[in-house]
């Protein structure tokens, strides 16, 4: 990983277990100061102690991103902490997937997907630009975990509004870059879109059985496969923007 982003505060989001855990882990090995948020921080805990002995640092912090709230005061401790105090990475990865078809799904299901999938990673977005930028940042990145979701259809009902969730993402990873090049601020937007990735992301709002079906029937994606390509978007020269990474487990036929 590029020499430049060694020492530097990067905040991951979902970081309690699959794609978020494993990136929190690879940049605080690559030297970085990394915050690394969930719900449920206990195993990002545990992986600080594992990883004491790195020049990186990390720093858990309880964070519901679809709370306004808690996540406006997490930046506010990322702000007071005289050891983090900027902002340089922000990858926003916290999601989730409900079983809630378009024209019978609970729309309490709906709007979790939403206010997770969409609106947690719009204020974290905006909050990590606004560190940044206070913090005198020119050449931060921020990162969308989407989905291939985020870019086709699929004919699963169950899974629509989810879909629906992660096409705003793509819509989202535009709007910010433009906003960022009417400012011309070198503040730099890319979005990953995996198709199926080895996680707990099944079996977690489905089931087990499904998760096993899933992960069996092919050679999935792996997290450390995603966070291949995030350090391959974070090492590109900072007069090159990588937008989209597309990219799904050669035996996934849709
Ligand atoms: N796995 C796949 O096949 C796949 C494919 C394409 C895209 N993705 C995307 O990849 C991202 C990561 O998924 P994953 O596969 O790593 O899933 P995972 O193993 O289920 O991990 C999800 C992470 O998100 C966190 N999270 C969920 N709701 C949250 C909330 N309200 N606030 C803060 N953190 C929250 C979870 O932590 P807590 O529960 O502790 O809060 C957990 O750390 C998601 O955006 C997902 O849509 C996954």
């Amino acid at each position: 990983m590029a020499e430049r982003w060694r020492g530097r505060v990067a905040l991951v989001t979902g970081a309690s277990a699959g794609i978020g855990y494993c990136m929190a882990k690879a940049l605080v090995q690559r030297g970085m100061k990394v915050v690394a948020c969930a719900r449920n921080i206990a195993p990002i805990q545990e992986l600080a102690k594992e990883l004491s002995d790195q020049s990186g640092s990390l720093t858990a912090i309880k964070c519901d991103v679809s709370k306004e709230e808690e996540v406006a005061a997490m930046f506010q401790a990322i702000r007071k902490d005289p050891n983090l105090g900027r902002m340089d990475v922000c990858i926003n990865n916290a999601g989730l997937a409900h079983n809630a078809p378009l024209l019978s799904g609970e729309a309490s299901q709906w709007k979790n997907m939403f206010e997770v999938n969409v609106l947690g990673l719009l204020m974290c977005s905006k909050e990590a630009f606004q560190l940044m930028r206070d913090s005198g940042v020119d050449d931060g990145h921020i990162i969308l975990v989407n989905s291939m979701s985020g870019i086709r259809t699929v004919k699963s009902k169950g899974s629509h509004c989810y879909v629906a969730t992660k096409f705003a993402v793509t819509a989202i990873r535009e709007g910010i870059r433009n906003e960022l090049r009417e400012m011309k601020s070198k503040i730099r937007i890319s979005q990953v879109c995996p198709g199926y990735v080895e996680t707990e992301f099944v079996q977690r709002h489905h089931n087990e059985e499904l998760a096993k079906a899933v992960y069996s029937s092919m050679k999935c994606l792996q997290p450390e496969d995603i966070r291949d390509a995030i350090l391959y978007i974070l090492d590109a020269p900072p007069h090159v923007e990588v937008n989209d990474v597309h990219m799904r487990a050669t035996e996934q036929d849709f």
